[in-house]
């Protein structure tokens, strides 16, 4: 397309057409409404390629100096807002290339040299989404930050654990706010993994062939920064496998929040009673004047499945495509764009509402969730959470650990039937179960008990938490990685 038609809004492509799209088709193909978001990445890797044709003299210098100084005022008047996007220029490329030609002529128009919006658009995703990347580890980091920092002042909080969510064994609250830890360290780890993939660069793939022109990829991969080159044309024009292997990650990142998300709601709900959020998080009923909804939580939950969407609606873009470029792959951009911007806002909300804000006079976190711990005791209480270490106990004294089972399970059924816990019942009470009951059964019987036997690596007593804490707190200390 010549500078001329790129500036005639009712142009046909070229000399080949007959007649210009209608509006309608004008209107479904355009990406520019969403995709001038690649704006910045897309100035950034012309630069690089500018800068590498006239290295390999397939442009002149004097050519090269005018695209720079051209595409840094766009880059600018986009800043400002300044910049006319038109839609008839169809997308962010062509976009920039037509007021880059307008700017300063002929030049303008070599930029294209040796390069196809193909190899130019994958160049520009991979780019962006790095950046993104990036941000969303930082994200990541200061969730767990603030779940350490919060764990940290309830290692010897007791609640019930559950399995089927029924109580099942005492643990320490940190412990359990420390699995999530572990899970946003994997997530993160799992982009540091993408990370590598999605940094190489397709630019000089050209159109799906390569291109005839001495082209130094190289080069261009080191202006910019990445990690290697695409050995292969076709596929670097076409695949948006690294895009995909991002949405998979960060639904990841959305299945992790949402089981916390889904947790919080309990926590909050008055039967539980565990924890408060602060008011800035929920909202109130229109008609009941004493709610006090989650609202956040809840959206977060509901995130999650906009965000596993957008993994099925990538995959399922891709399938079936054969080589090279498809115009199919513009439809990446949406979902991608929105996949980022929800990840970032869940994590930088979970970190806020979960953790507080860091004061810095005082190096305290304020306004993060409140813990009531009495709560949390009481319910490991109601439960029979430590009928296990009942078990374990009679095991110690030399019973098989089946009719240490069955044993526990009647001493139960007692307690049920007197409607107190196991630690209440009198000792001749307990002895009439198994005569190998000592009074030193109420060691293990107690909460804080339970939770210090459990003192293996990874298990819940307070002397293992605390190490945990000290370890994500040195991994998580420095800036990067
Ligand atoms: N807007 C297009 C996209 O997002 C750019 C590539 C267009 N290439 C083409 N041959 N029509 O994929």
């Amino acid at each position: 397309m010549s500078a001329n038609q790129l500036d005639n809004k009712s142009h046909a492509w070229s000399a080949l057409f007959s007649e210009p799209m209608s509006e309608l088709v004008q209107r479904y193909t355009a990406s520019v409404s969403f995709d001038r978001r690649l704006a910045a990445v897309d100035i950034e890797g012309s630069l690089a390629h500018a800068e590498m044709l006239a290295a390999q003299g397939i442009i002149s210098e004097p050519d090269a100096e005018a695209i720079e100084r051209g595409l840094k005022q766009i880059s600018q008047e986009i800043e400002r807002g300044a910049f006319e996007w038109q839609l008839v220029l169809e997308d962010v490329h062509l976009n920039i290339e037509a007021r880059l030609t307008q700017l300063i002529g002929d030049a303008g128009k070599r930029l294209h040299t040796g390069r196809s919006r193909n190899d130019q658009v994958a160049t520009d995703i991979r780019l962006w989404l790095r950046g993104e990347i990036d941000g969303i580890s930082t994200l990541l980091r200061e969730l767990q930050r603030a779940l350490v920092d919060v764990a940290a002042q309830h290692v010897e909080t007791v609640m019930p654990g559950f399995t089927h969510l029924q109580v099942a064994q005492p643990v320490s609250f940190a412990h359990h706010l420390l699995a999530y830890v572990e899970m946003f360290a994997r997530d993160d780890a799992r982009l540091a993994d993408v990370r590598q993939r999605v940094n190489q660069l397709p630019l000089g793939s050209a159109a799906l062939a390569g291109t005839t022109y001495p082209l130094d990829r190289e080069h261009v991969a080191r202006t910019l920064h990445m990690d290697g080159v695409c050995q292969n044309s076709l596929d670097g024009v076409s695949d948006r496998d690294f895009a995909i292997e991002f949405c998979a990650a960060a639904s990841l990142i959305m299945v992790h929040v949402s089981r916390l998300a889904e947790e919080l709601v309990l926590w909050m709900n008055q039967n539980f009673a565990f924890i408060r959020i602060a008011d800035r998080f929920t909202t109130g009923s229109s008609i009941m004047p004493q709610k006090k909804n989650p609202d956040v939580p809840e959206l977060a939950r509901g995130k999650t499945g906009r965000v596993v969407g957008h993994l099925m609606g990538l995959i399922m873009l891709m399938k079936g495509q054969p080589l090279a470029y498809n115009k199919d792959n513009q439809e990446d951009k949406e979902p991608l764009f929105d996949t980022v911007d929800t990840v970032r806002d869940t994590l930088r909300i979970f970190a806020e509402m979960i953790g507080g804000q860091l004061n810095p006079a005082t190096g305290d976190r304020e306004g993060g969730i409140r813990v009531n711990a009495d709560a949390m005791q009481a319910a490991a209480q109601k439960g029979y959470a430590t009928a296990t270490d009942l078990a374990d106990y009679l095991v110690k004294k030399g019973l098989p650990f089946r009719d240490a089972h069955e044993t526990v399970a009647r001493a139960v059924k007692t307690a049920q039937e007197r409607g107190c816990d196991l630690s209440e019942l009198p000792l001749d009470v307990l002895q009439g179960f198994h005569a190998a009951i000592e009074r030193d059964v109420y060691d293990v019987l107690s909460l804080h008990g339970s939770l210090n036997a459990r003192n293996t690596l990874g298990g819940t007593a307070p002397a293992q938490v605390k190490k945990q804490i000290a370890r994500h707190r040195a991994r998580l200390a420095s800036a990067g990685h």
